[in-house]
């Protein structure tokens, strides 16, 4: 399947799912209002792979991202609150310890780029298709 098509309606705030897309995992995440606050604050940090929030998500509560590190592929942390999110709230990549942030931009360790954000659009508030 080249795209698949995601129900959005039942990630809680501050929650977190996983889908396949395309073979990989897609991470999309319902952030709060603090975790939007903490990514956009932080656009003017020093980047490795600079690039503002707004770019990255289309509505800034639902944030999409393919969950392959750009390291060397593991998959990174923080899906599940059990999970460490890392010293910037994100993600964490247990491999080699690069860590993103919250709107899953590199801000340390080894991986190159930030995650990628796939192609996606919104069906209806409730609907996305990925792909
Ligand atoms: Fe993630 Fe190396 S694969 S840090």
């Amino acid at each position: 399947l080249s795209s698949t098509e995601v129900d959005i309606s039942q990630i809680a705030e501050g929650q977190a799912i996983t889908v396949m897309w395309r073979g990989k995992p897609v991470f999309i995440r319902h952030r709060t209002a603090a975790e939007i606050e903490q990514a956009k604050a932080d656009d003017s940090a020093d980047m490795k792979d600079p690039q503002a929030d707004e770019a990255r998500a289309q509505k800034p509560e639902f944030l999409i991202l393919v969950g392959v590190c750009t390291h060397l592929g593991c998959i990174p942390l923080g899906q599940k609150d059990v999970e460490p999110k890392g010293e910037f709230g994100g993600w964490y990549c247990p491999c080699h310890g690069s860590a993103y942030d919250t709107s899953g931009r590199i801000r340390k360790g080894p991986a190159p780029l930030n995650l990628p954000v796939p192609e996606y659009q919104y069906l209806s508030d409730t609907r996305v298709r990925i792909g």
